[in-house]
C-alpha cells in the first residue's frame, strides 16, 4: 500500500511524541486558590471539596509551605469573614481576613505572589457581588467599594488584584484607584469573562456565599453565549486590565481559544470548584483515574491557549510536572 504520509510515524516512541509535542507546560504558569477563615486553629476540610481547607491565618503557614515545596509560588486568596452585612463591610476593611492574611503571608513569606480575589459576595448578608437596590445589584455604587477593597488589599501586600465581580468598569475603577495612590504598578487580572455557571456550586459552599435570593445572572454572563466573552474581554483590555481570565475553564476552553487569539493580553483559565469536586467524587468511586484526568484538563486548559491556571490541583500538578507526566 503506497501511503507517504503517516501521521502514526510521530506516536512511535515516548521520547518522539515528547519531542513534538504542541503544548508544554511549566509549574511558573499555576495559581493556587485558597481560603482563609476568621478564628484561631482553624484548618477545616471543606466537605464538597475534599482534600481543600479553610484555614485561619495562624494556620495558613502549613498549606503555604506545601506549595512552595512543590513550586507552586503564586497563591489567589479569598477571604472568609466572621460577620457579613448588606454593604460587606469587611471586604475594604483595614484588618478584614483578607488584608490581614495578606500581611501575615506578605511577612512570613516574602517569596510568594500574593494574588487577591476582589468581590462583595462572601462578605454581604444577602450574598450578591455588590450592594443592592431594591433586589438589583447595584452596579456604580458598587464599584466604589470594590475600588476600595482592591486599594485596601494592595495597601496590605497584594502583589496583584483580581476582580470576580462581573461589575461594568470595574477594571477602569481599580486601575483609577490604584494610580492615585501610587500603586501604578500593580497589575489587575479580571475576571473578565466569568459565566454565570453552576460549577461554583462547590465554592459557595465553602465561602457560605450563595445568594440568599435569585442568582447572579444580572451580572455573570450567559453561557450560551461566546461573542458577549469577545465583548467583555476586549472592553477590560480597554480599561487597563494586564491579564484576561476566562471562568469556568472545563465547558468554555472554546471561549478561552477565542480570547486568546484576538487579545494580546495573557490569558488565565480558572478551573473552578464544581470542575475540582467532580475530579474528586469520580476518582473516589474509582470511575476515573484521578491523575490523568488533573493532566488532560490542564493539558487541554494550555491547548486551548490559556497561558495561566488556576487550579485546586496545583500542587498535584506541579510535582506531575517535576516526575515529568505532564508538559
Ligand atoms: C466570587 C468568586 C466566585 C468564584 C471565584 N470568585 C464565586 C461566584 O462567583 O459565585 C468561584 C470559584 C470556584 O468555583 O472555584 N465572586
Amino acid at each position: 500500500m503506497e501511503m507517504t504520509k503517516r501521521p502514526r510515524r510521530l506516536r512511535g516512541k515516548d521520547t518522539l511524541r515528547r519531542m513534538v509535542r504542541e503544548t508544554r507546560m511549566d509549574k511558573s504558569s499555576l495559581i493556587y486558590p485558597m481560603f482563609v477563615v476568621e478564628g484561631k486553629d482553624i484548618r477545616e476540610e471543606i466537605p464538597s471539596m475534599e482534600g481543600q481547607y479553610r484555614y485561619s491565618i495562624d494556620r495558613m503557614d502549613y498549606e503555604l509551605e506545601r506549595l512552595q515545596k512543590a513550586g507552586v509560588d503564586k497563591v489567589m486568596l479569598f477571604g472568609i469573614p466572621a460577620v457579613k452585612d448588606e454593604v460587606g463591610s469587611g471586604a475594604y476593611a483595614e484588618n478584614g481576613i483578607v488584608q490581614r492574611a495578606l500581611r501575615e503571608a506578605r511577612a512570613q513569606f516574602p517569596d510568594l505572589y500574593l494574588i487577591t480575589d476582589v468581590c462583595m459576595c462572601e462578605y454581604t448578608s444577602h450574598g450578591h457581588c455588590g450592594v443592592l437596590c431594591d433586589h438589583y445589584v447595584d452596579n456604580d455604587k458598587t464599584l466604589e467599594l470594590l475600588a476600595r477593597t482592591a486599594l485596601s488589599h494592595v495597601e496590605a501586600g497584594a502583589d496583584m488584584v483580581a476582580p470576580s465581580d462581573m461589575m461594568d468598569g470595574r477594571v477602569a475603577a481599580i486601575r483609577q484607584i490604584l494610580d492615585k495612590n501610587g500603586y501604578v504598578e500593580t497589575p489587575i487580572m479580571s475576571y473578565a469573562v466569568k459565566y454565570a455557571s453552576s460549577f461554583y456550586g462547590p465554592f459557595r459552599d465553602a465561602a457560605g456565599s450563595a445568594p440568599a435570593f435569585g442568582d447572579r445572572k444580572s451580572y455573570q454572563m450567559d453561557y450560551h453565549n461566546r461573542r458577549e466573552g469577545i465583548k467583555e474581554a476586549l472592553l477590560d483590555v480597554e480599561e487597563g486590565a494586564d491579564i484576561i481570565m476566562v471562568k469556568p475553564a472545563m465547558s468554555y476552553l472554546d471561549v478561552v481559544r477565542e480570547v486568546a487569539d484576538r487579545i494580546s493580553l495573557p490569558v488565565a483559565a480558572y478551573s473552578v470548584s464544581g470542575e475540582y469536586a467532580m475530579v474528586k467524587a469520580a476518582a473516589k468511586m474509582g470511575w476515573i483515574d484521578e491523575e490523568k484526568i488533573i493532566c488532560e484538563m490542564a493539558a487541554s486548559a494550555y491547548r486551548a491557549g490559556t497561558d495561566i491556571y488556576i487550579t485546586y490541583f496545583a500542587k498535584e500538578l506541579a510535582g506531575f510536572m517535576d516526575e515529568g507526566r505532564i508538559g
